[in-house]
């Protein structure tokens, strides 16, 4: 690398876009609720937007709400290279999940072009749409569609809690009209996809070491689960003849938890992040359970074996409660491999920028899991305060931001110019 992407980072109007962003919530602050296509997503994007035009780059939208910035070439034939994360955040979180990729990523190209580089290959900030799962019950939408993950016919038949399609969401939203099928991209359309994100763990603040570099992000699955049994008056049904859909519901979870402590890997992770009941009243005997379960490791087998066991679970619980049950898988995807070429890069990009790092793998999902599916990805990882996240005291200081975008800087510079 060489001493020209040493550039600086201008941290001060870079803390104030976040904190800018912060304020776009649905919820009043510190908490940030920014659901897919809500007032406050809309709201947010438009800020970034206008963000990524002050700073020159050319706007493109796709039929799902994909935003590309685009810094152009001095050869428009290359490939281009391409950083960016998301926006959206779920209910009740921080400040800095997605937005630090966003924001720090429009930084690097800002302060890279102030130092008077010039690309060789185009530089593209994408702005994912919907990383969180939280309107459609499934992470990465945006990304999974630009790599063919999901099939534009079963994104269409998404829905939301209120029945509400994606169709008619972008439409709401004021998303380019064209049918989802022209979102996805070409395997190779870039050279390289390289996101910044907060660790959302302890490792790195633990171990004072201000750079993760990701090779490894792990498997993630999810599962909808319809229970429904019969409810009736909260006195006058005598516990022998209930079908109480909380109570298998609650079973559930518990097996889950089992499930996937008996892996014996503290890498296996589950979760029952959803659980709703109806009617939801105190004298009423629950009719039905709505749980989604997350389900995470980082070897695939290891992630597939546990989904089984839940599946057997659910039925012993149901069939015994006399509960009937639907059960869906949304996603469950293959771990991503990073490109080990991208990750000496950065590596070496530490070197020169003096800054300690260590390789790791990611524990949480991120866009790059799919724009692995079209080109060599790694992930640069900052600290994050005692390794909290999705929530709203996640913390990363504006140093440990400032480094991971100087890192970025390098990276792409190093890219954009070959
Ligand atoms: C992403 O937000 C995840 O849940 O890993
Ligand atoms: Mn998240
Ligand atoms: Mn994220």
């Amino acid at each position: 690398m060489s001493e020209r992407f040493q550039v600086e980072i201008d941290s001060a109007a870079l803390q104030r876009e976040i904190e800018a962003l912060a304020e776009i919530s649905e919820q009043p602050a510190p908490v940030v609720t920014r659901v897919l296509f809500s007032e406050a997503d809309l709201r947010a994007r438009k800020f970034v937007k206008q963000l990524c035009s002050d700073a020159g780059l050319a706007l493109r939208e796709d039929a799902v709400g994909n935003l590309f910035a685009r810094w152009p070439a001095k050869n428009p034939s290359l490939p281009p290279i391409a950083t960016g994360s998301h926006i959206d955040a779920i209910p009740n979180a921080g400040r800095y999940d997605g937005v630090v990729g966003v924001l720090g990523g429009l930084e690097a190209i800002r302060a890279l072009k102030r130092s008077g580089f010039e690309p060789t290959r185009a530089v593209d900030l994408i702005v994912f749409t919907a990383e969180e799962p939280t309107r459609f019950g499934i992470g990465c939408l945006g990304s999974r569609l630009l790599s063919g993950a999901l099939a534009p016919d079963k994104a269409a038949g998404l829905r939301d809690r209120e029945s509400v399609t994606l169709d008619q969401w972008r439409a709401r939203a004021g998303c380019a009209p064209a049918a989802l099928d022209s979102v996805r991209l070409a395997r190779g359309c870039y050279r390289a996809f390289v996101e910044l994100h907060i660790e959302q763990g302890p490792l790195l603040e633990r171990e004072g070491i201000p750079i993760g570099i990701v090779e490894k992000i792990a498997a993630p699955a999810t599962l909808r689960l319809e229970l429904s049994g019969e409810g009736g008056h909260a006195g006058a049904v005598l516990m022998p003849a209930r079908r109480d859909a909380l109570l298998a519901g609650a079973e559930i979870a518990l097996a889950v938890e089992r499930a996937v402590t008996s892996t014996g890997s503290a890498d296996t992770v589950g979760t029952t992040g959803v659980f709703r009941i109806e009617p939801g009243a105190v004298n009423s005997v629950p009719c039905r359970a709505h749980l989604e379960i997350d389900v995470r490791d980082t070897l695939q087998p290891m992630r597939d074996a546990v989904l089984r066991q839940i599946e057997q679970a659910v039925a012993e619980i149901c069939r015994r409660r006399r509960v009937e049950w639907n059960l869906e898988t949304l996603n469950a995807d293959p771990p991503a491999q990073c490109d080990t070429e991208l990750v000496n890069t950065v590596a070496s990009v530490c070197e020169q920028l003096q800054l300690p790092a260590r390789r790791m793998i990611s524990r949480a999902y991120h866009d790059s899991l799919f724009m692995a599916l079209l080109c060599p990805m790694t992930m640069i990882f900052i600290p994050c305060r005692g390794g909290v996240s999705h929530r709203p005291d996640e913390y990363s200081s504006p140093e440990q931001i400032r480094d991971g975008v100087r890192v970025l800087a390098g990276t792409l510079g190093t890219l954009a110019a070959r």
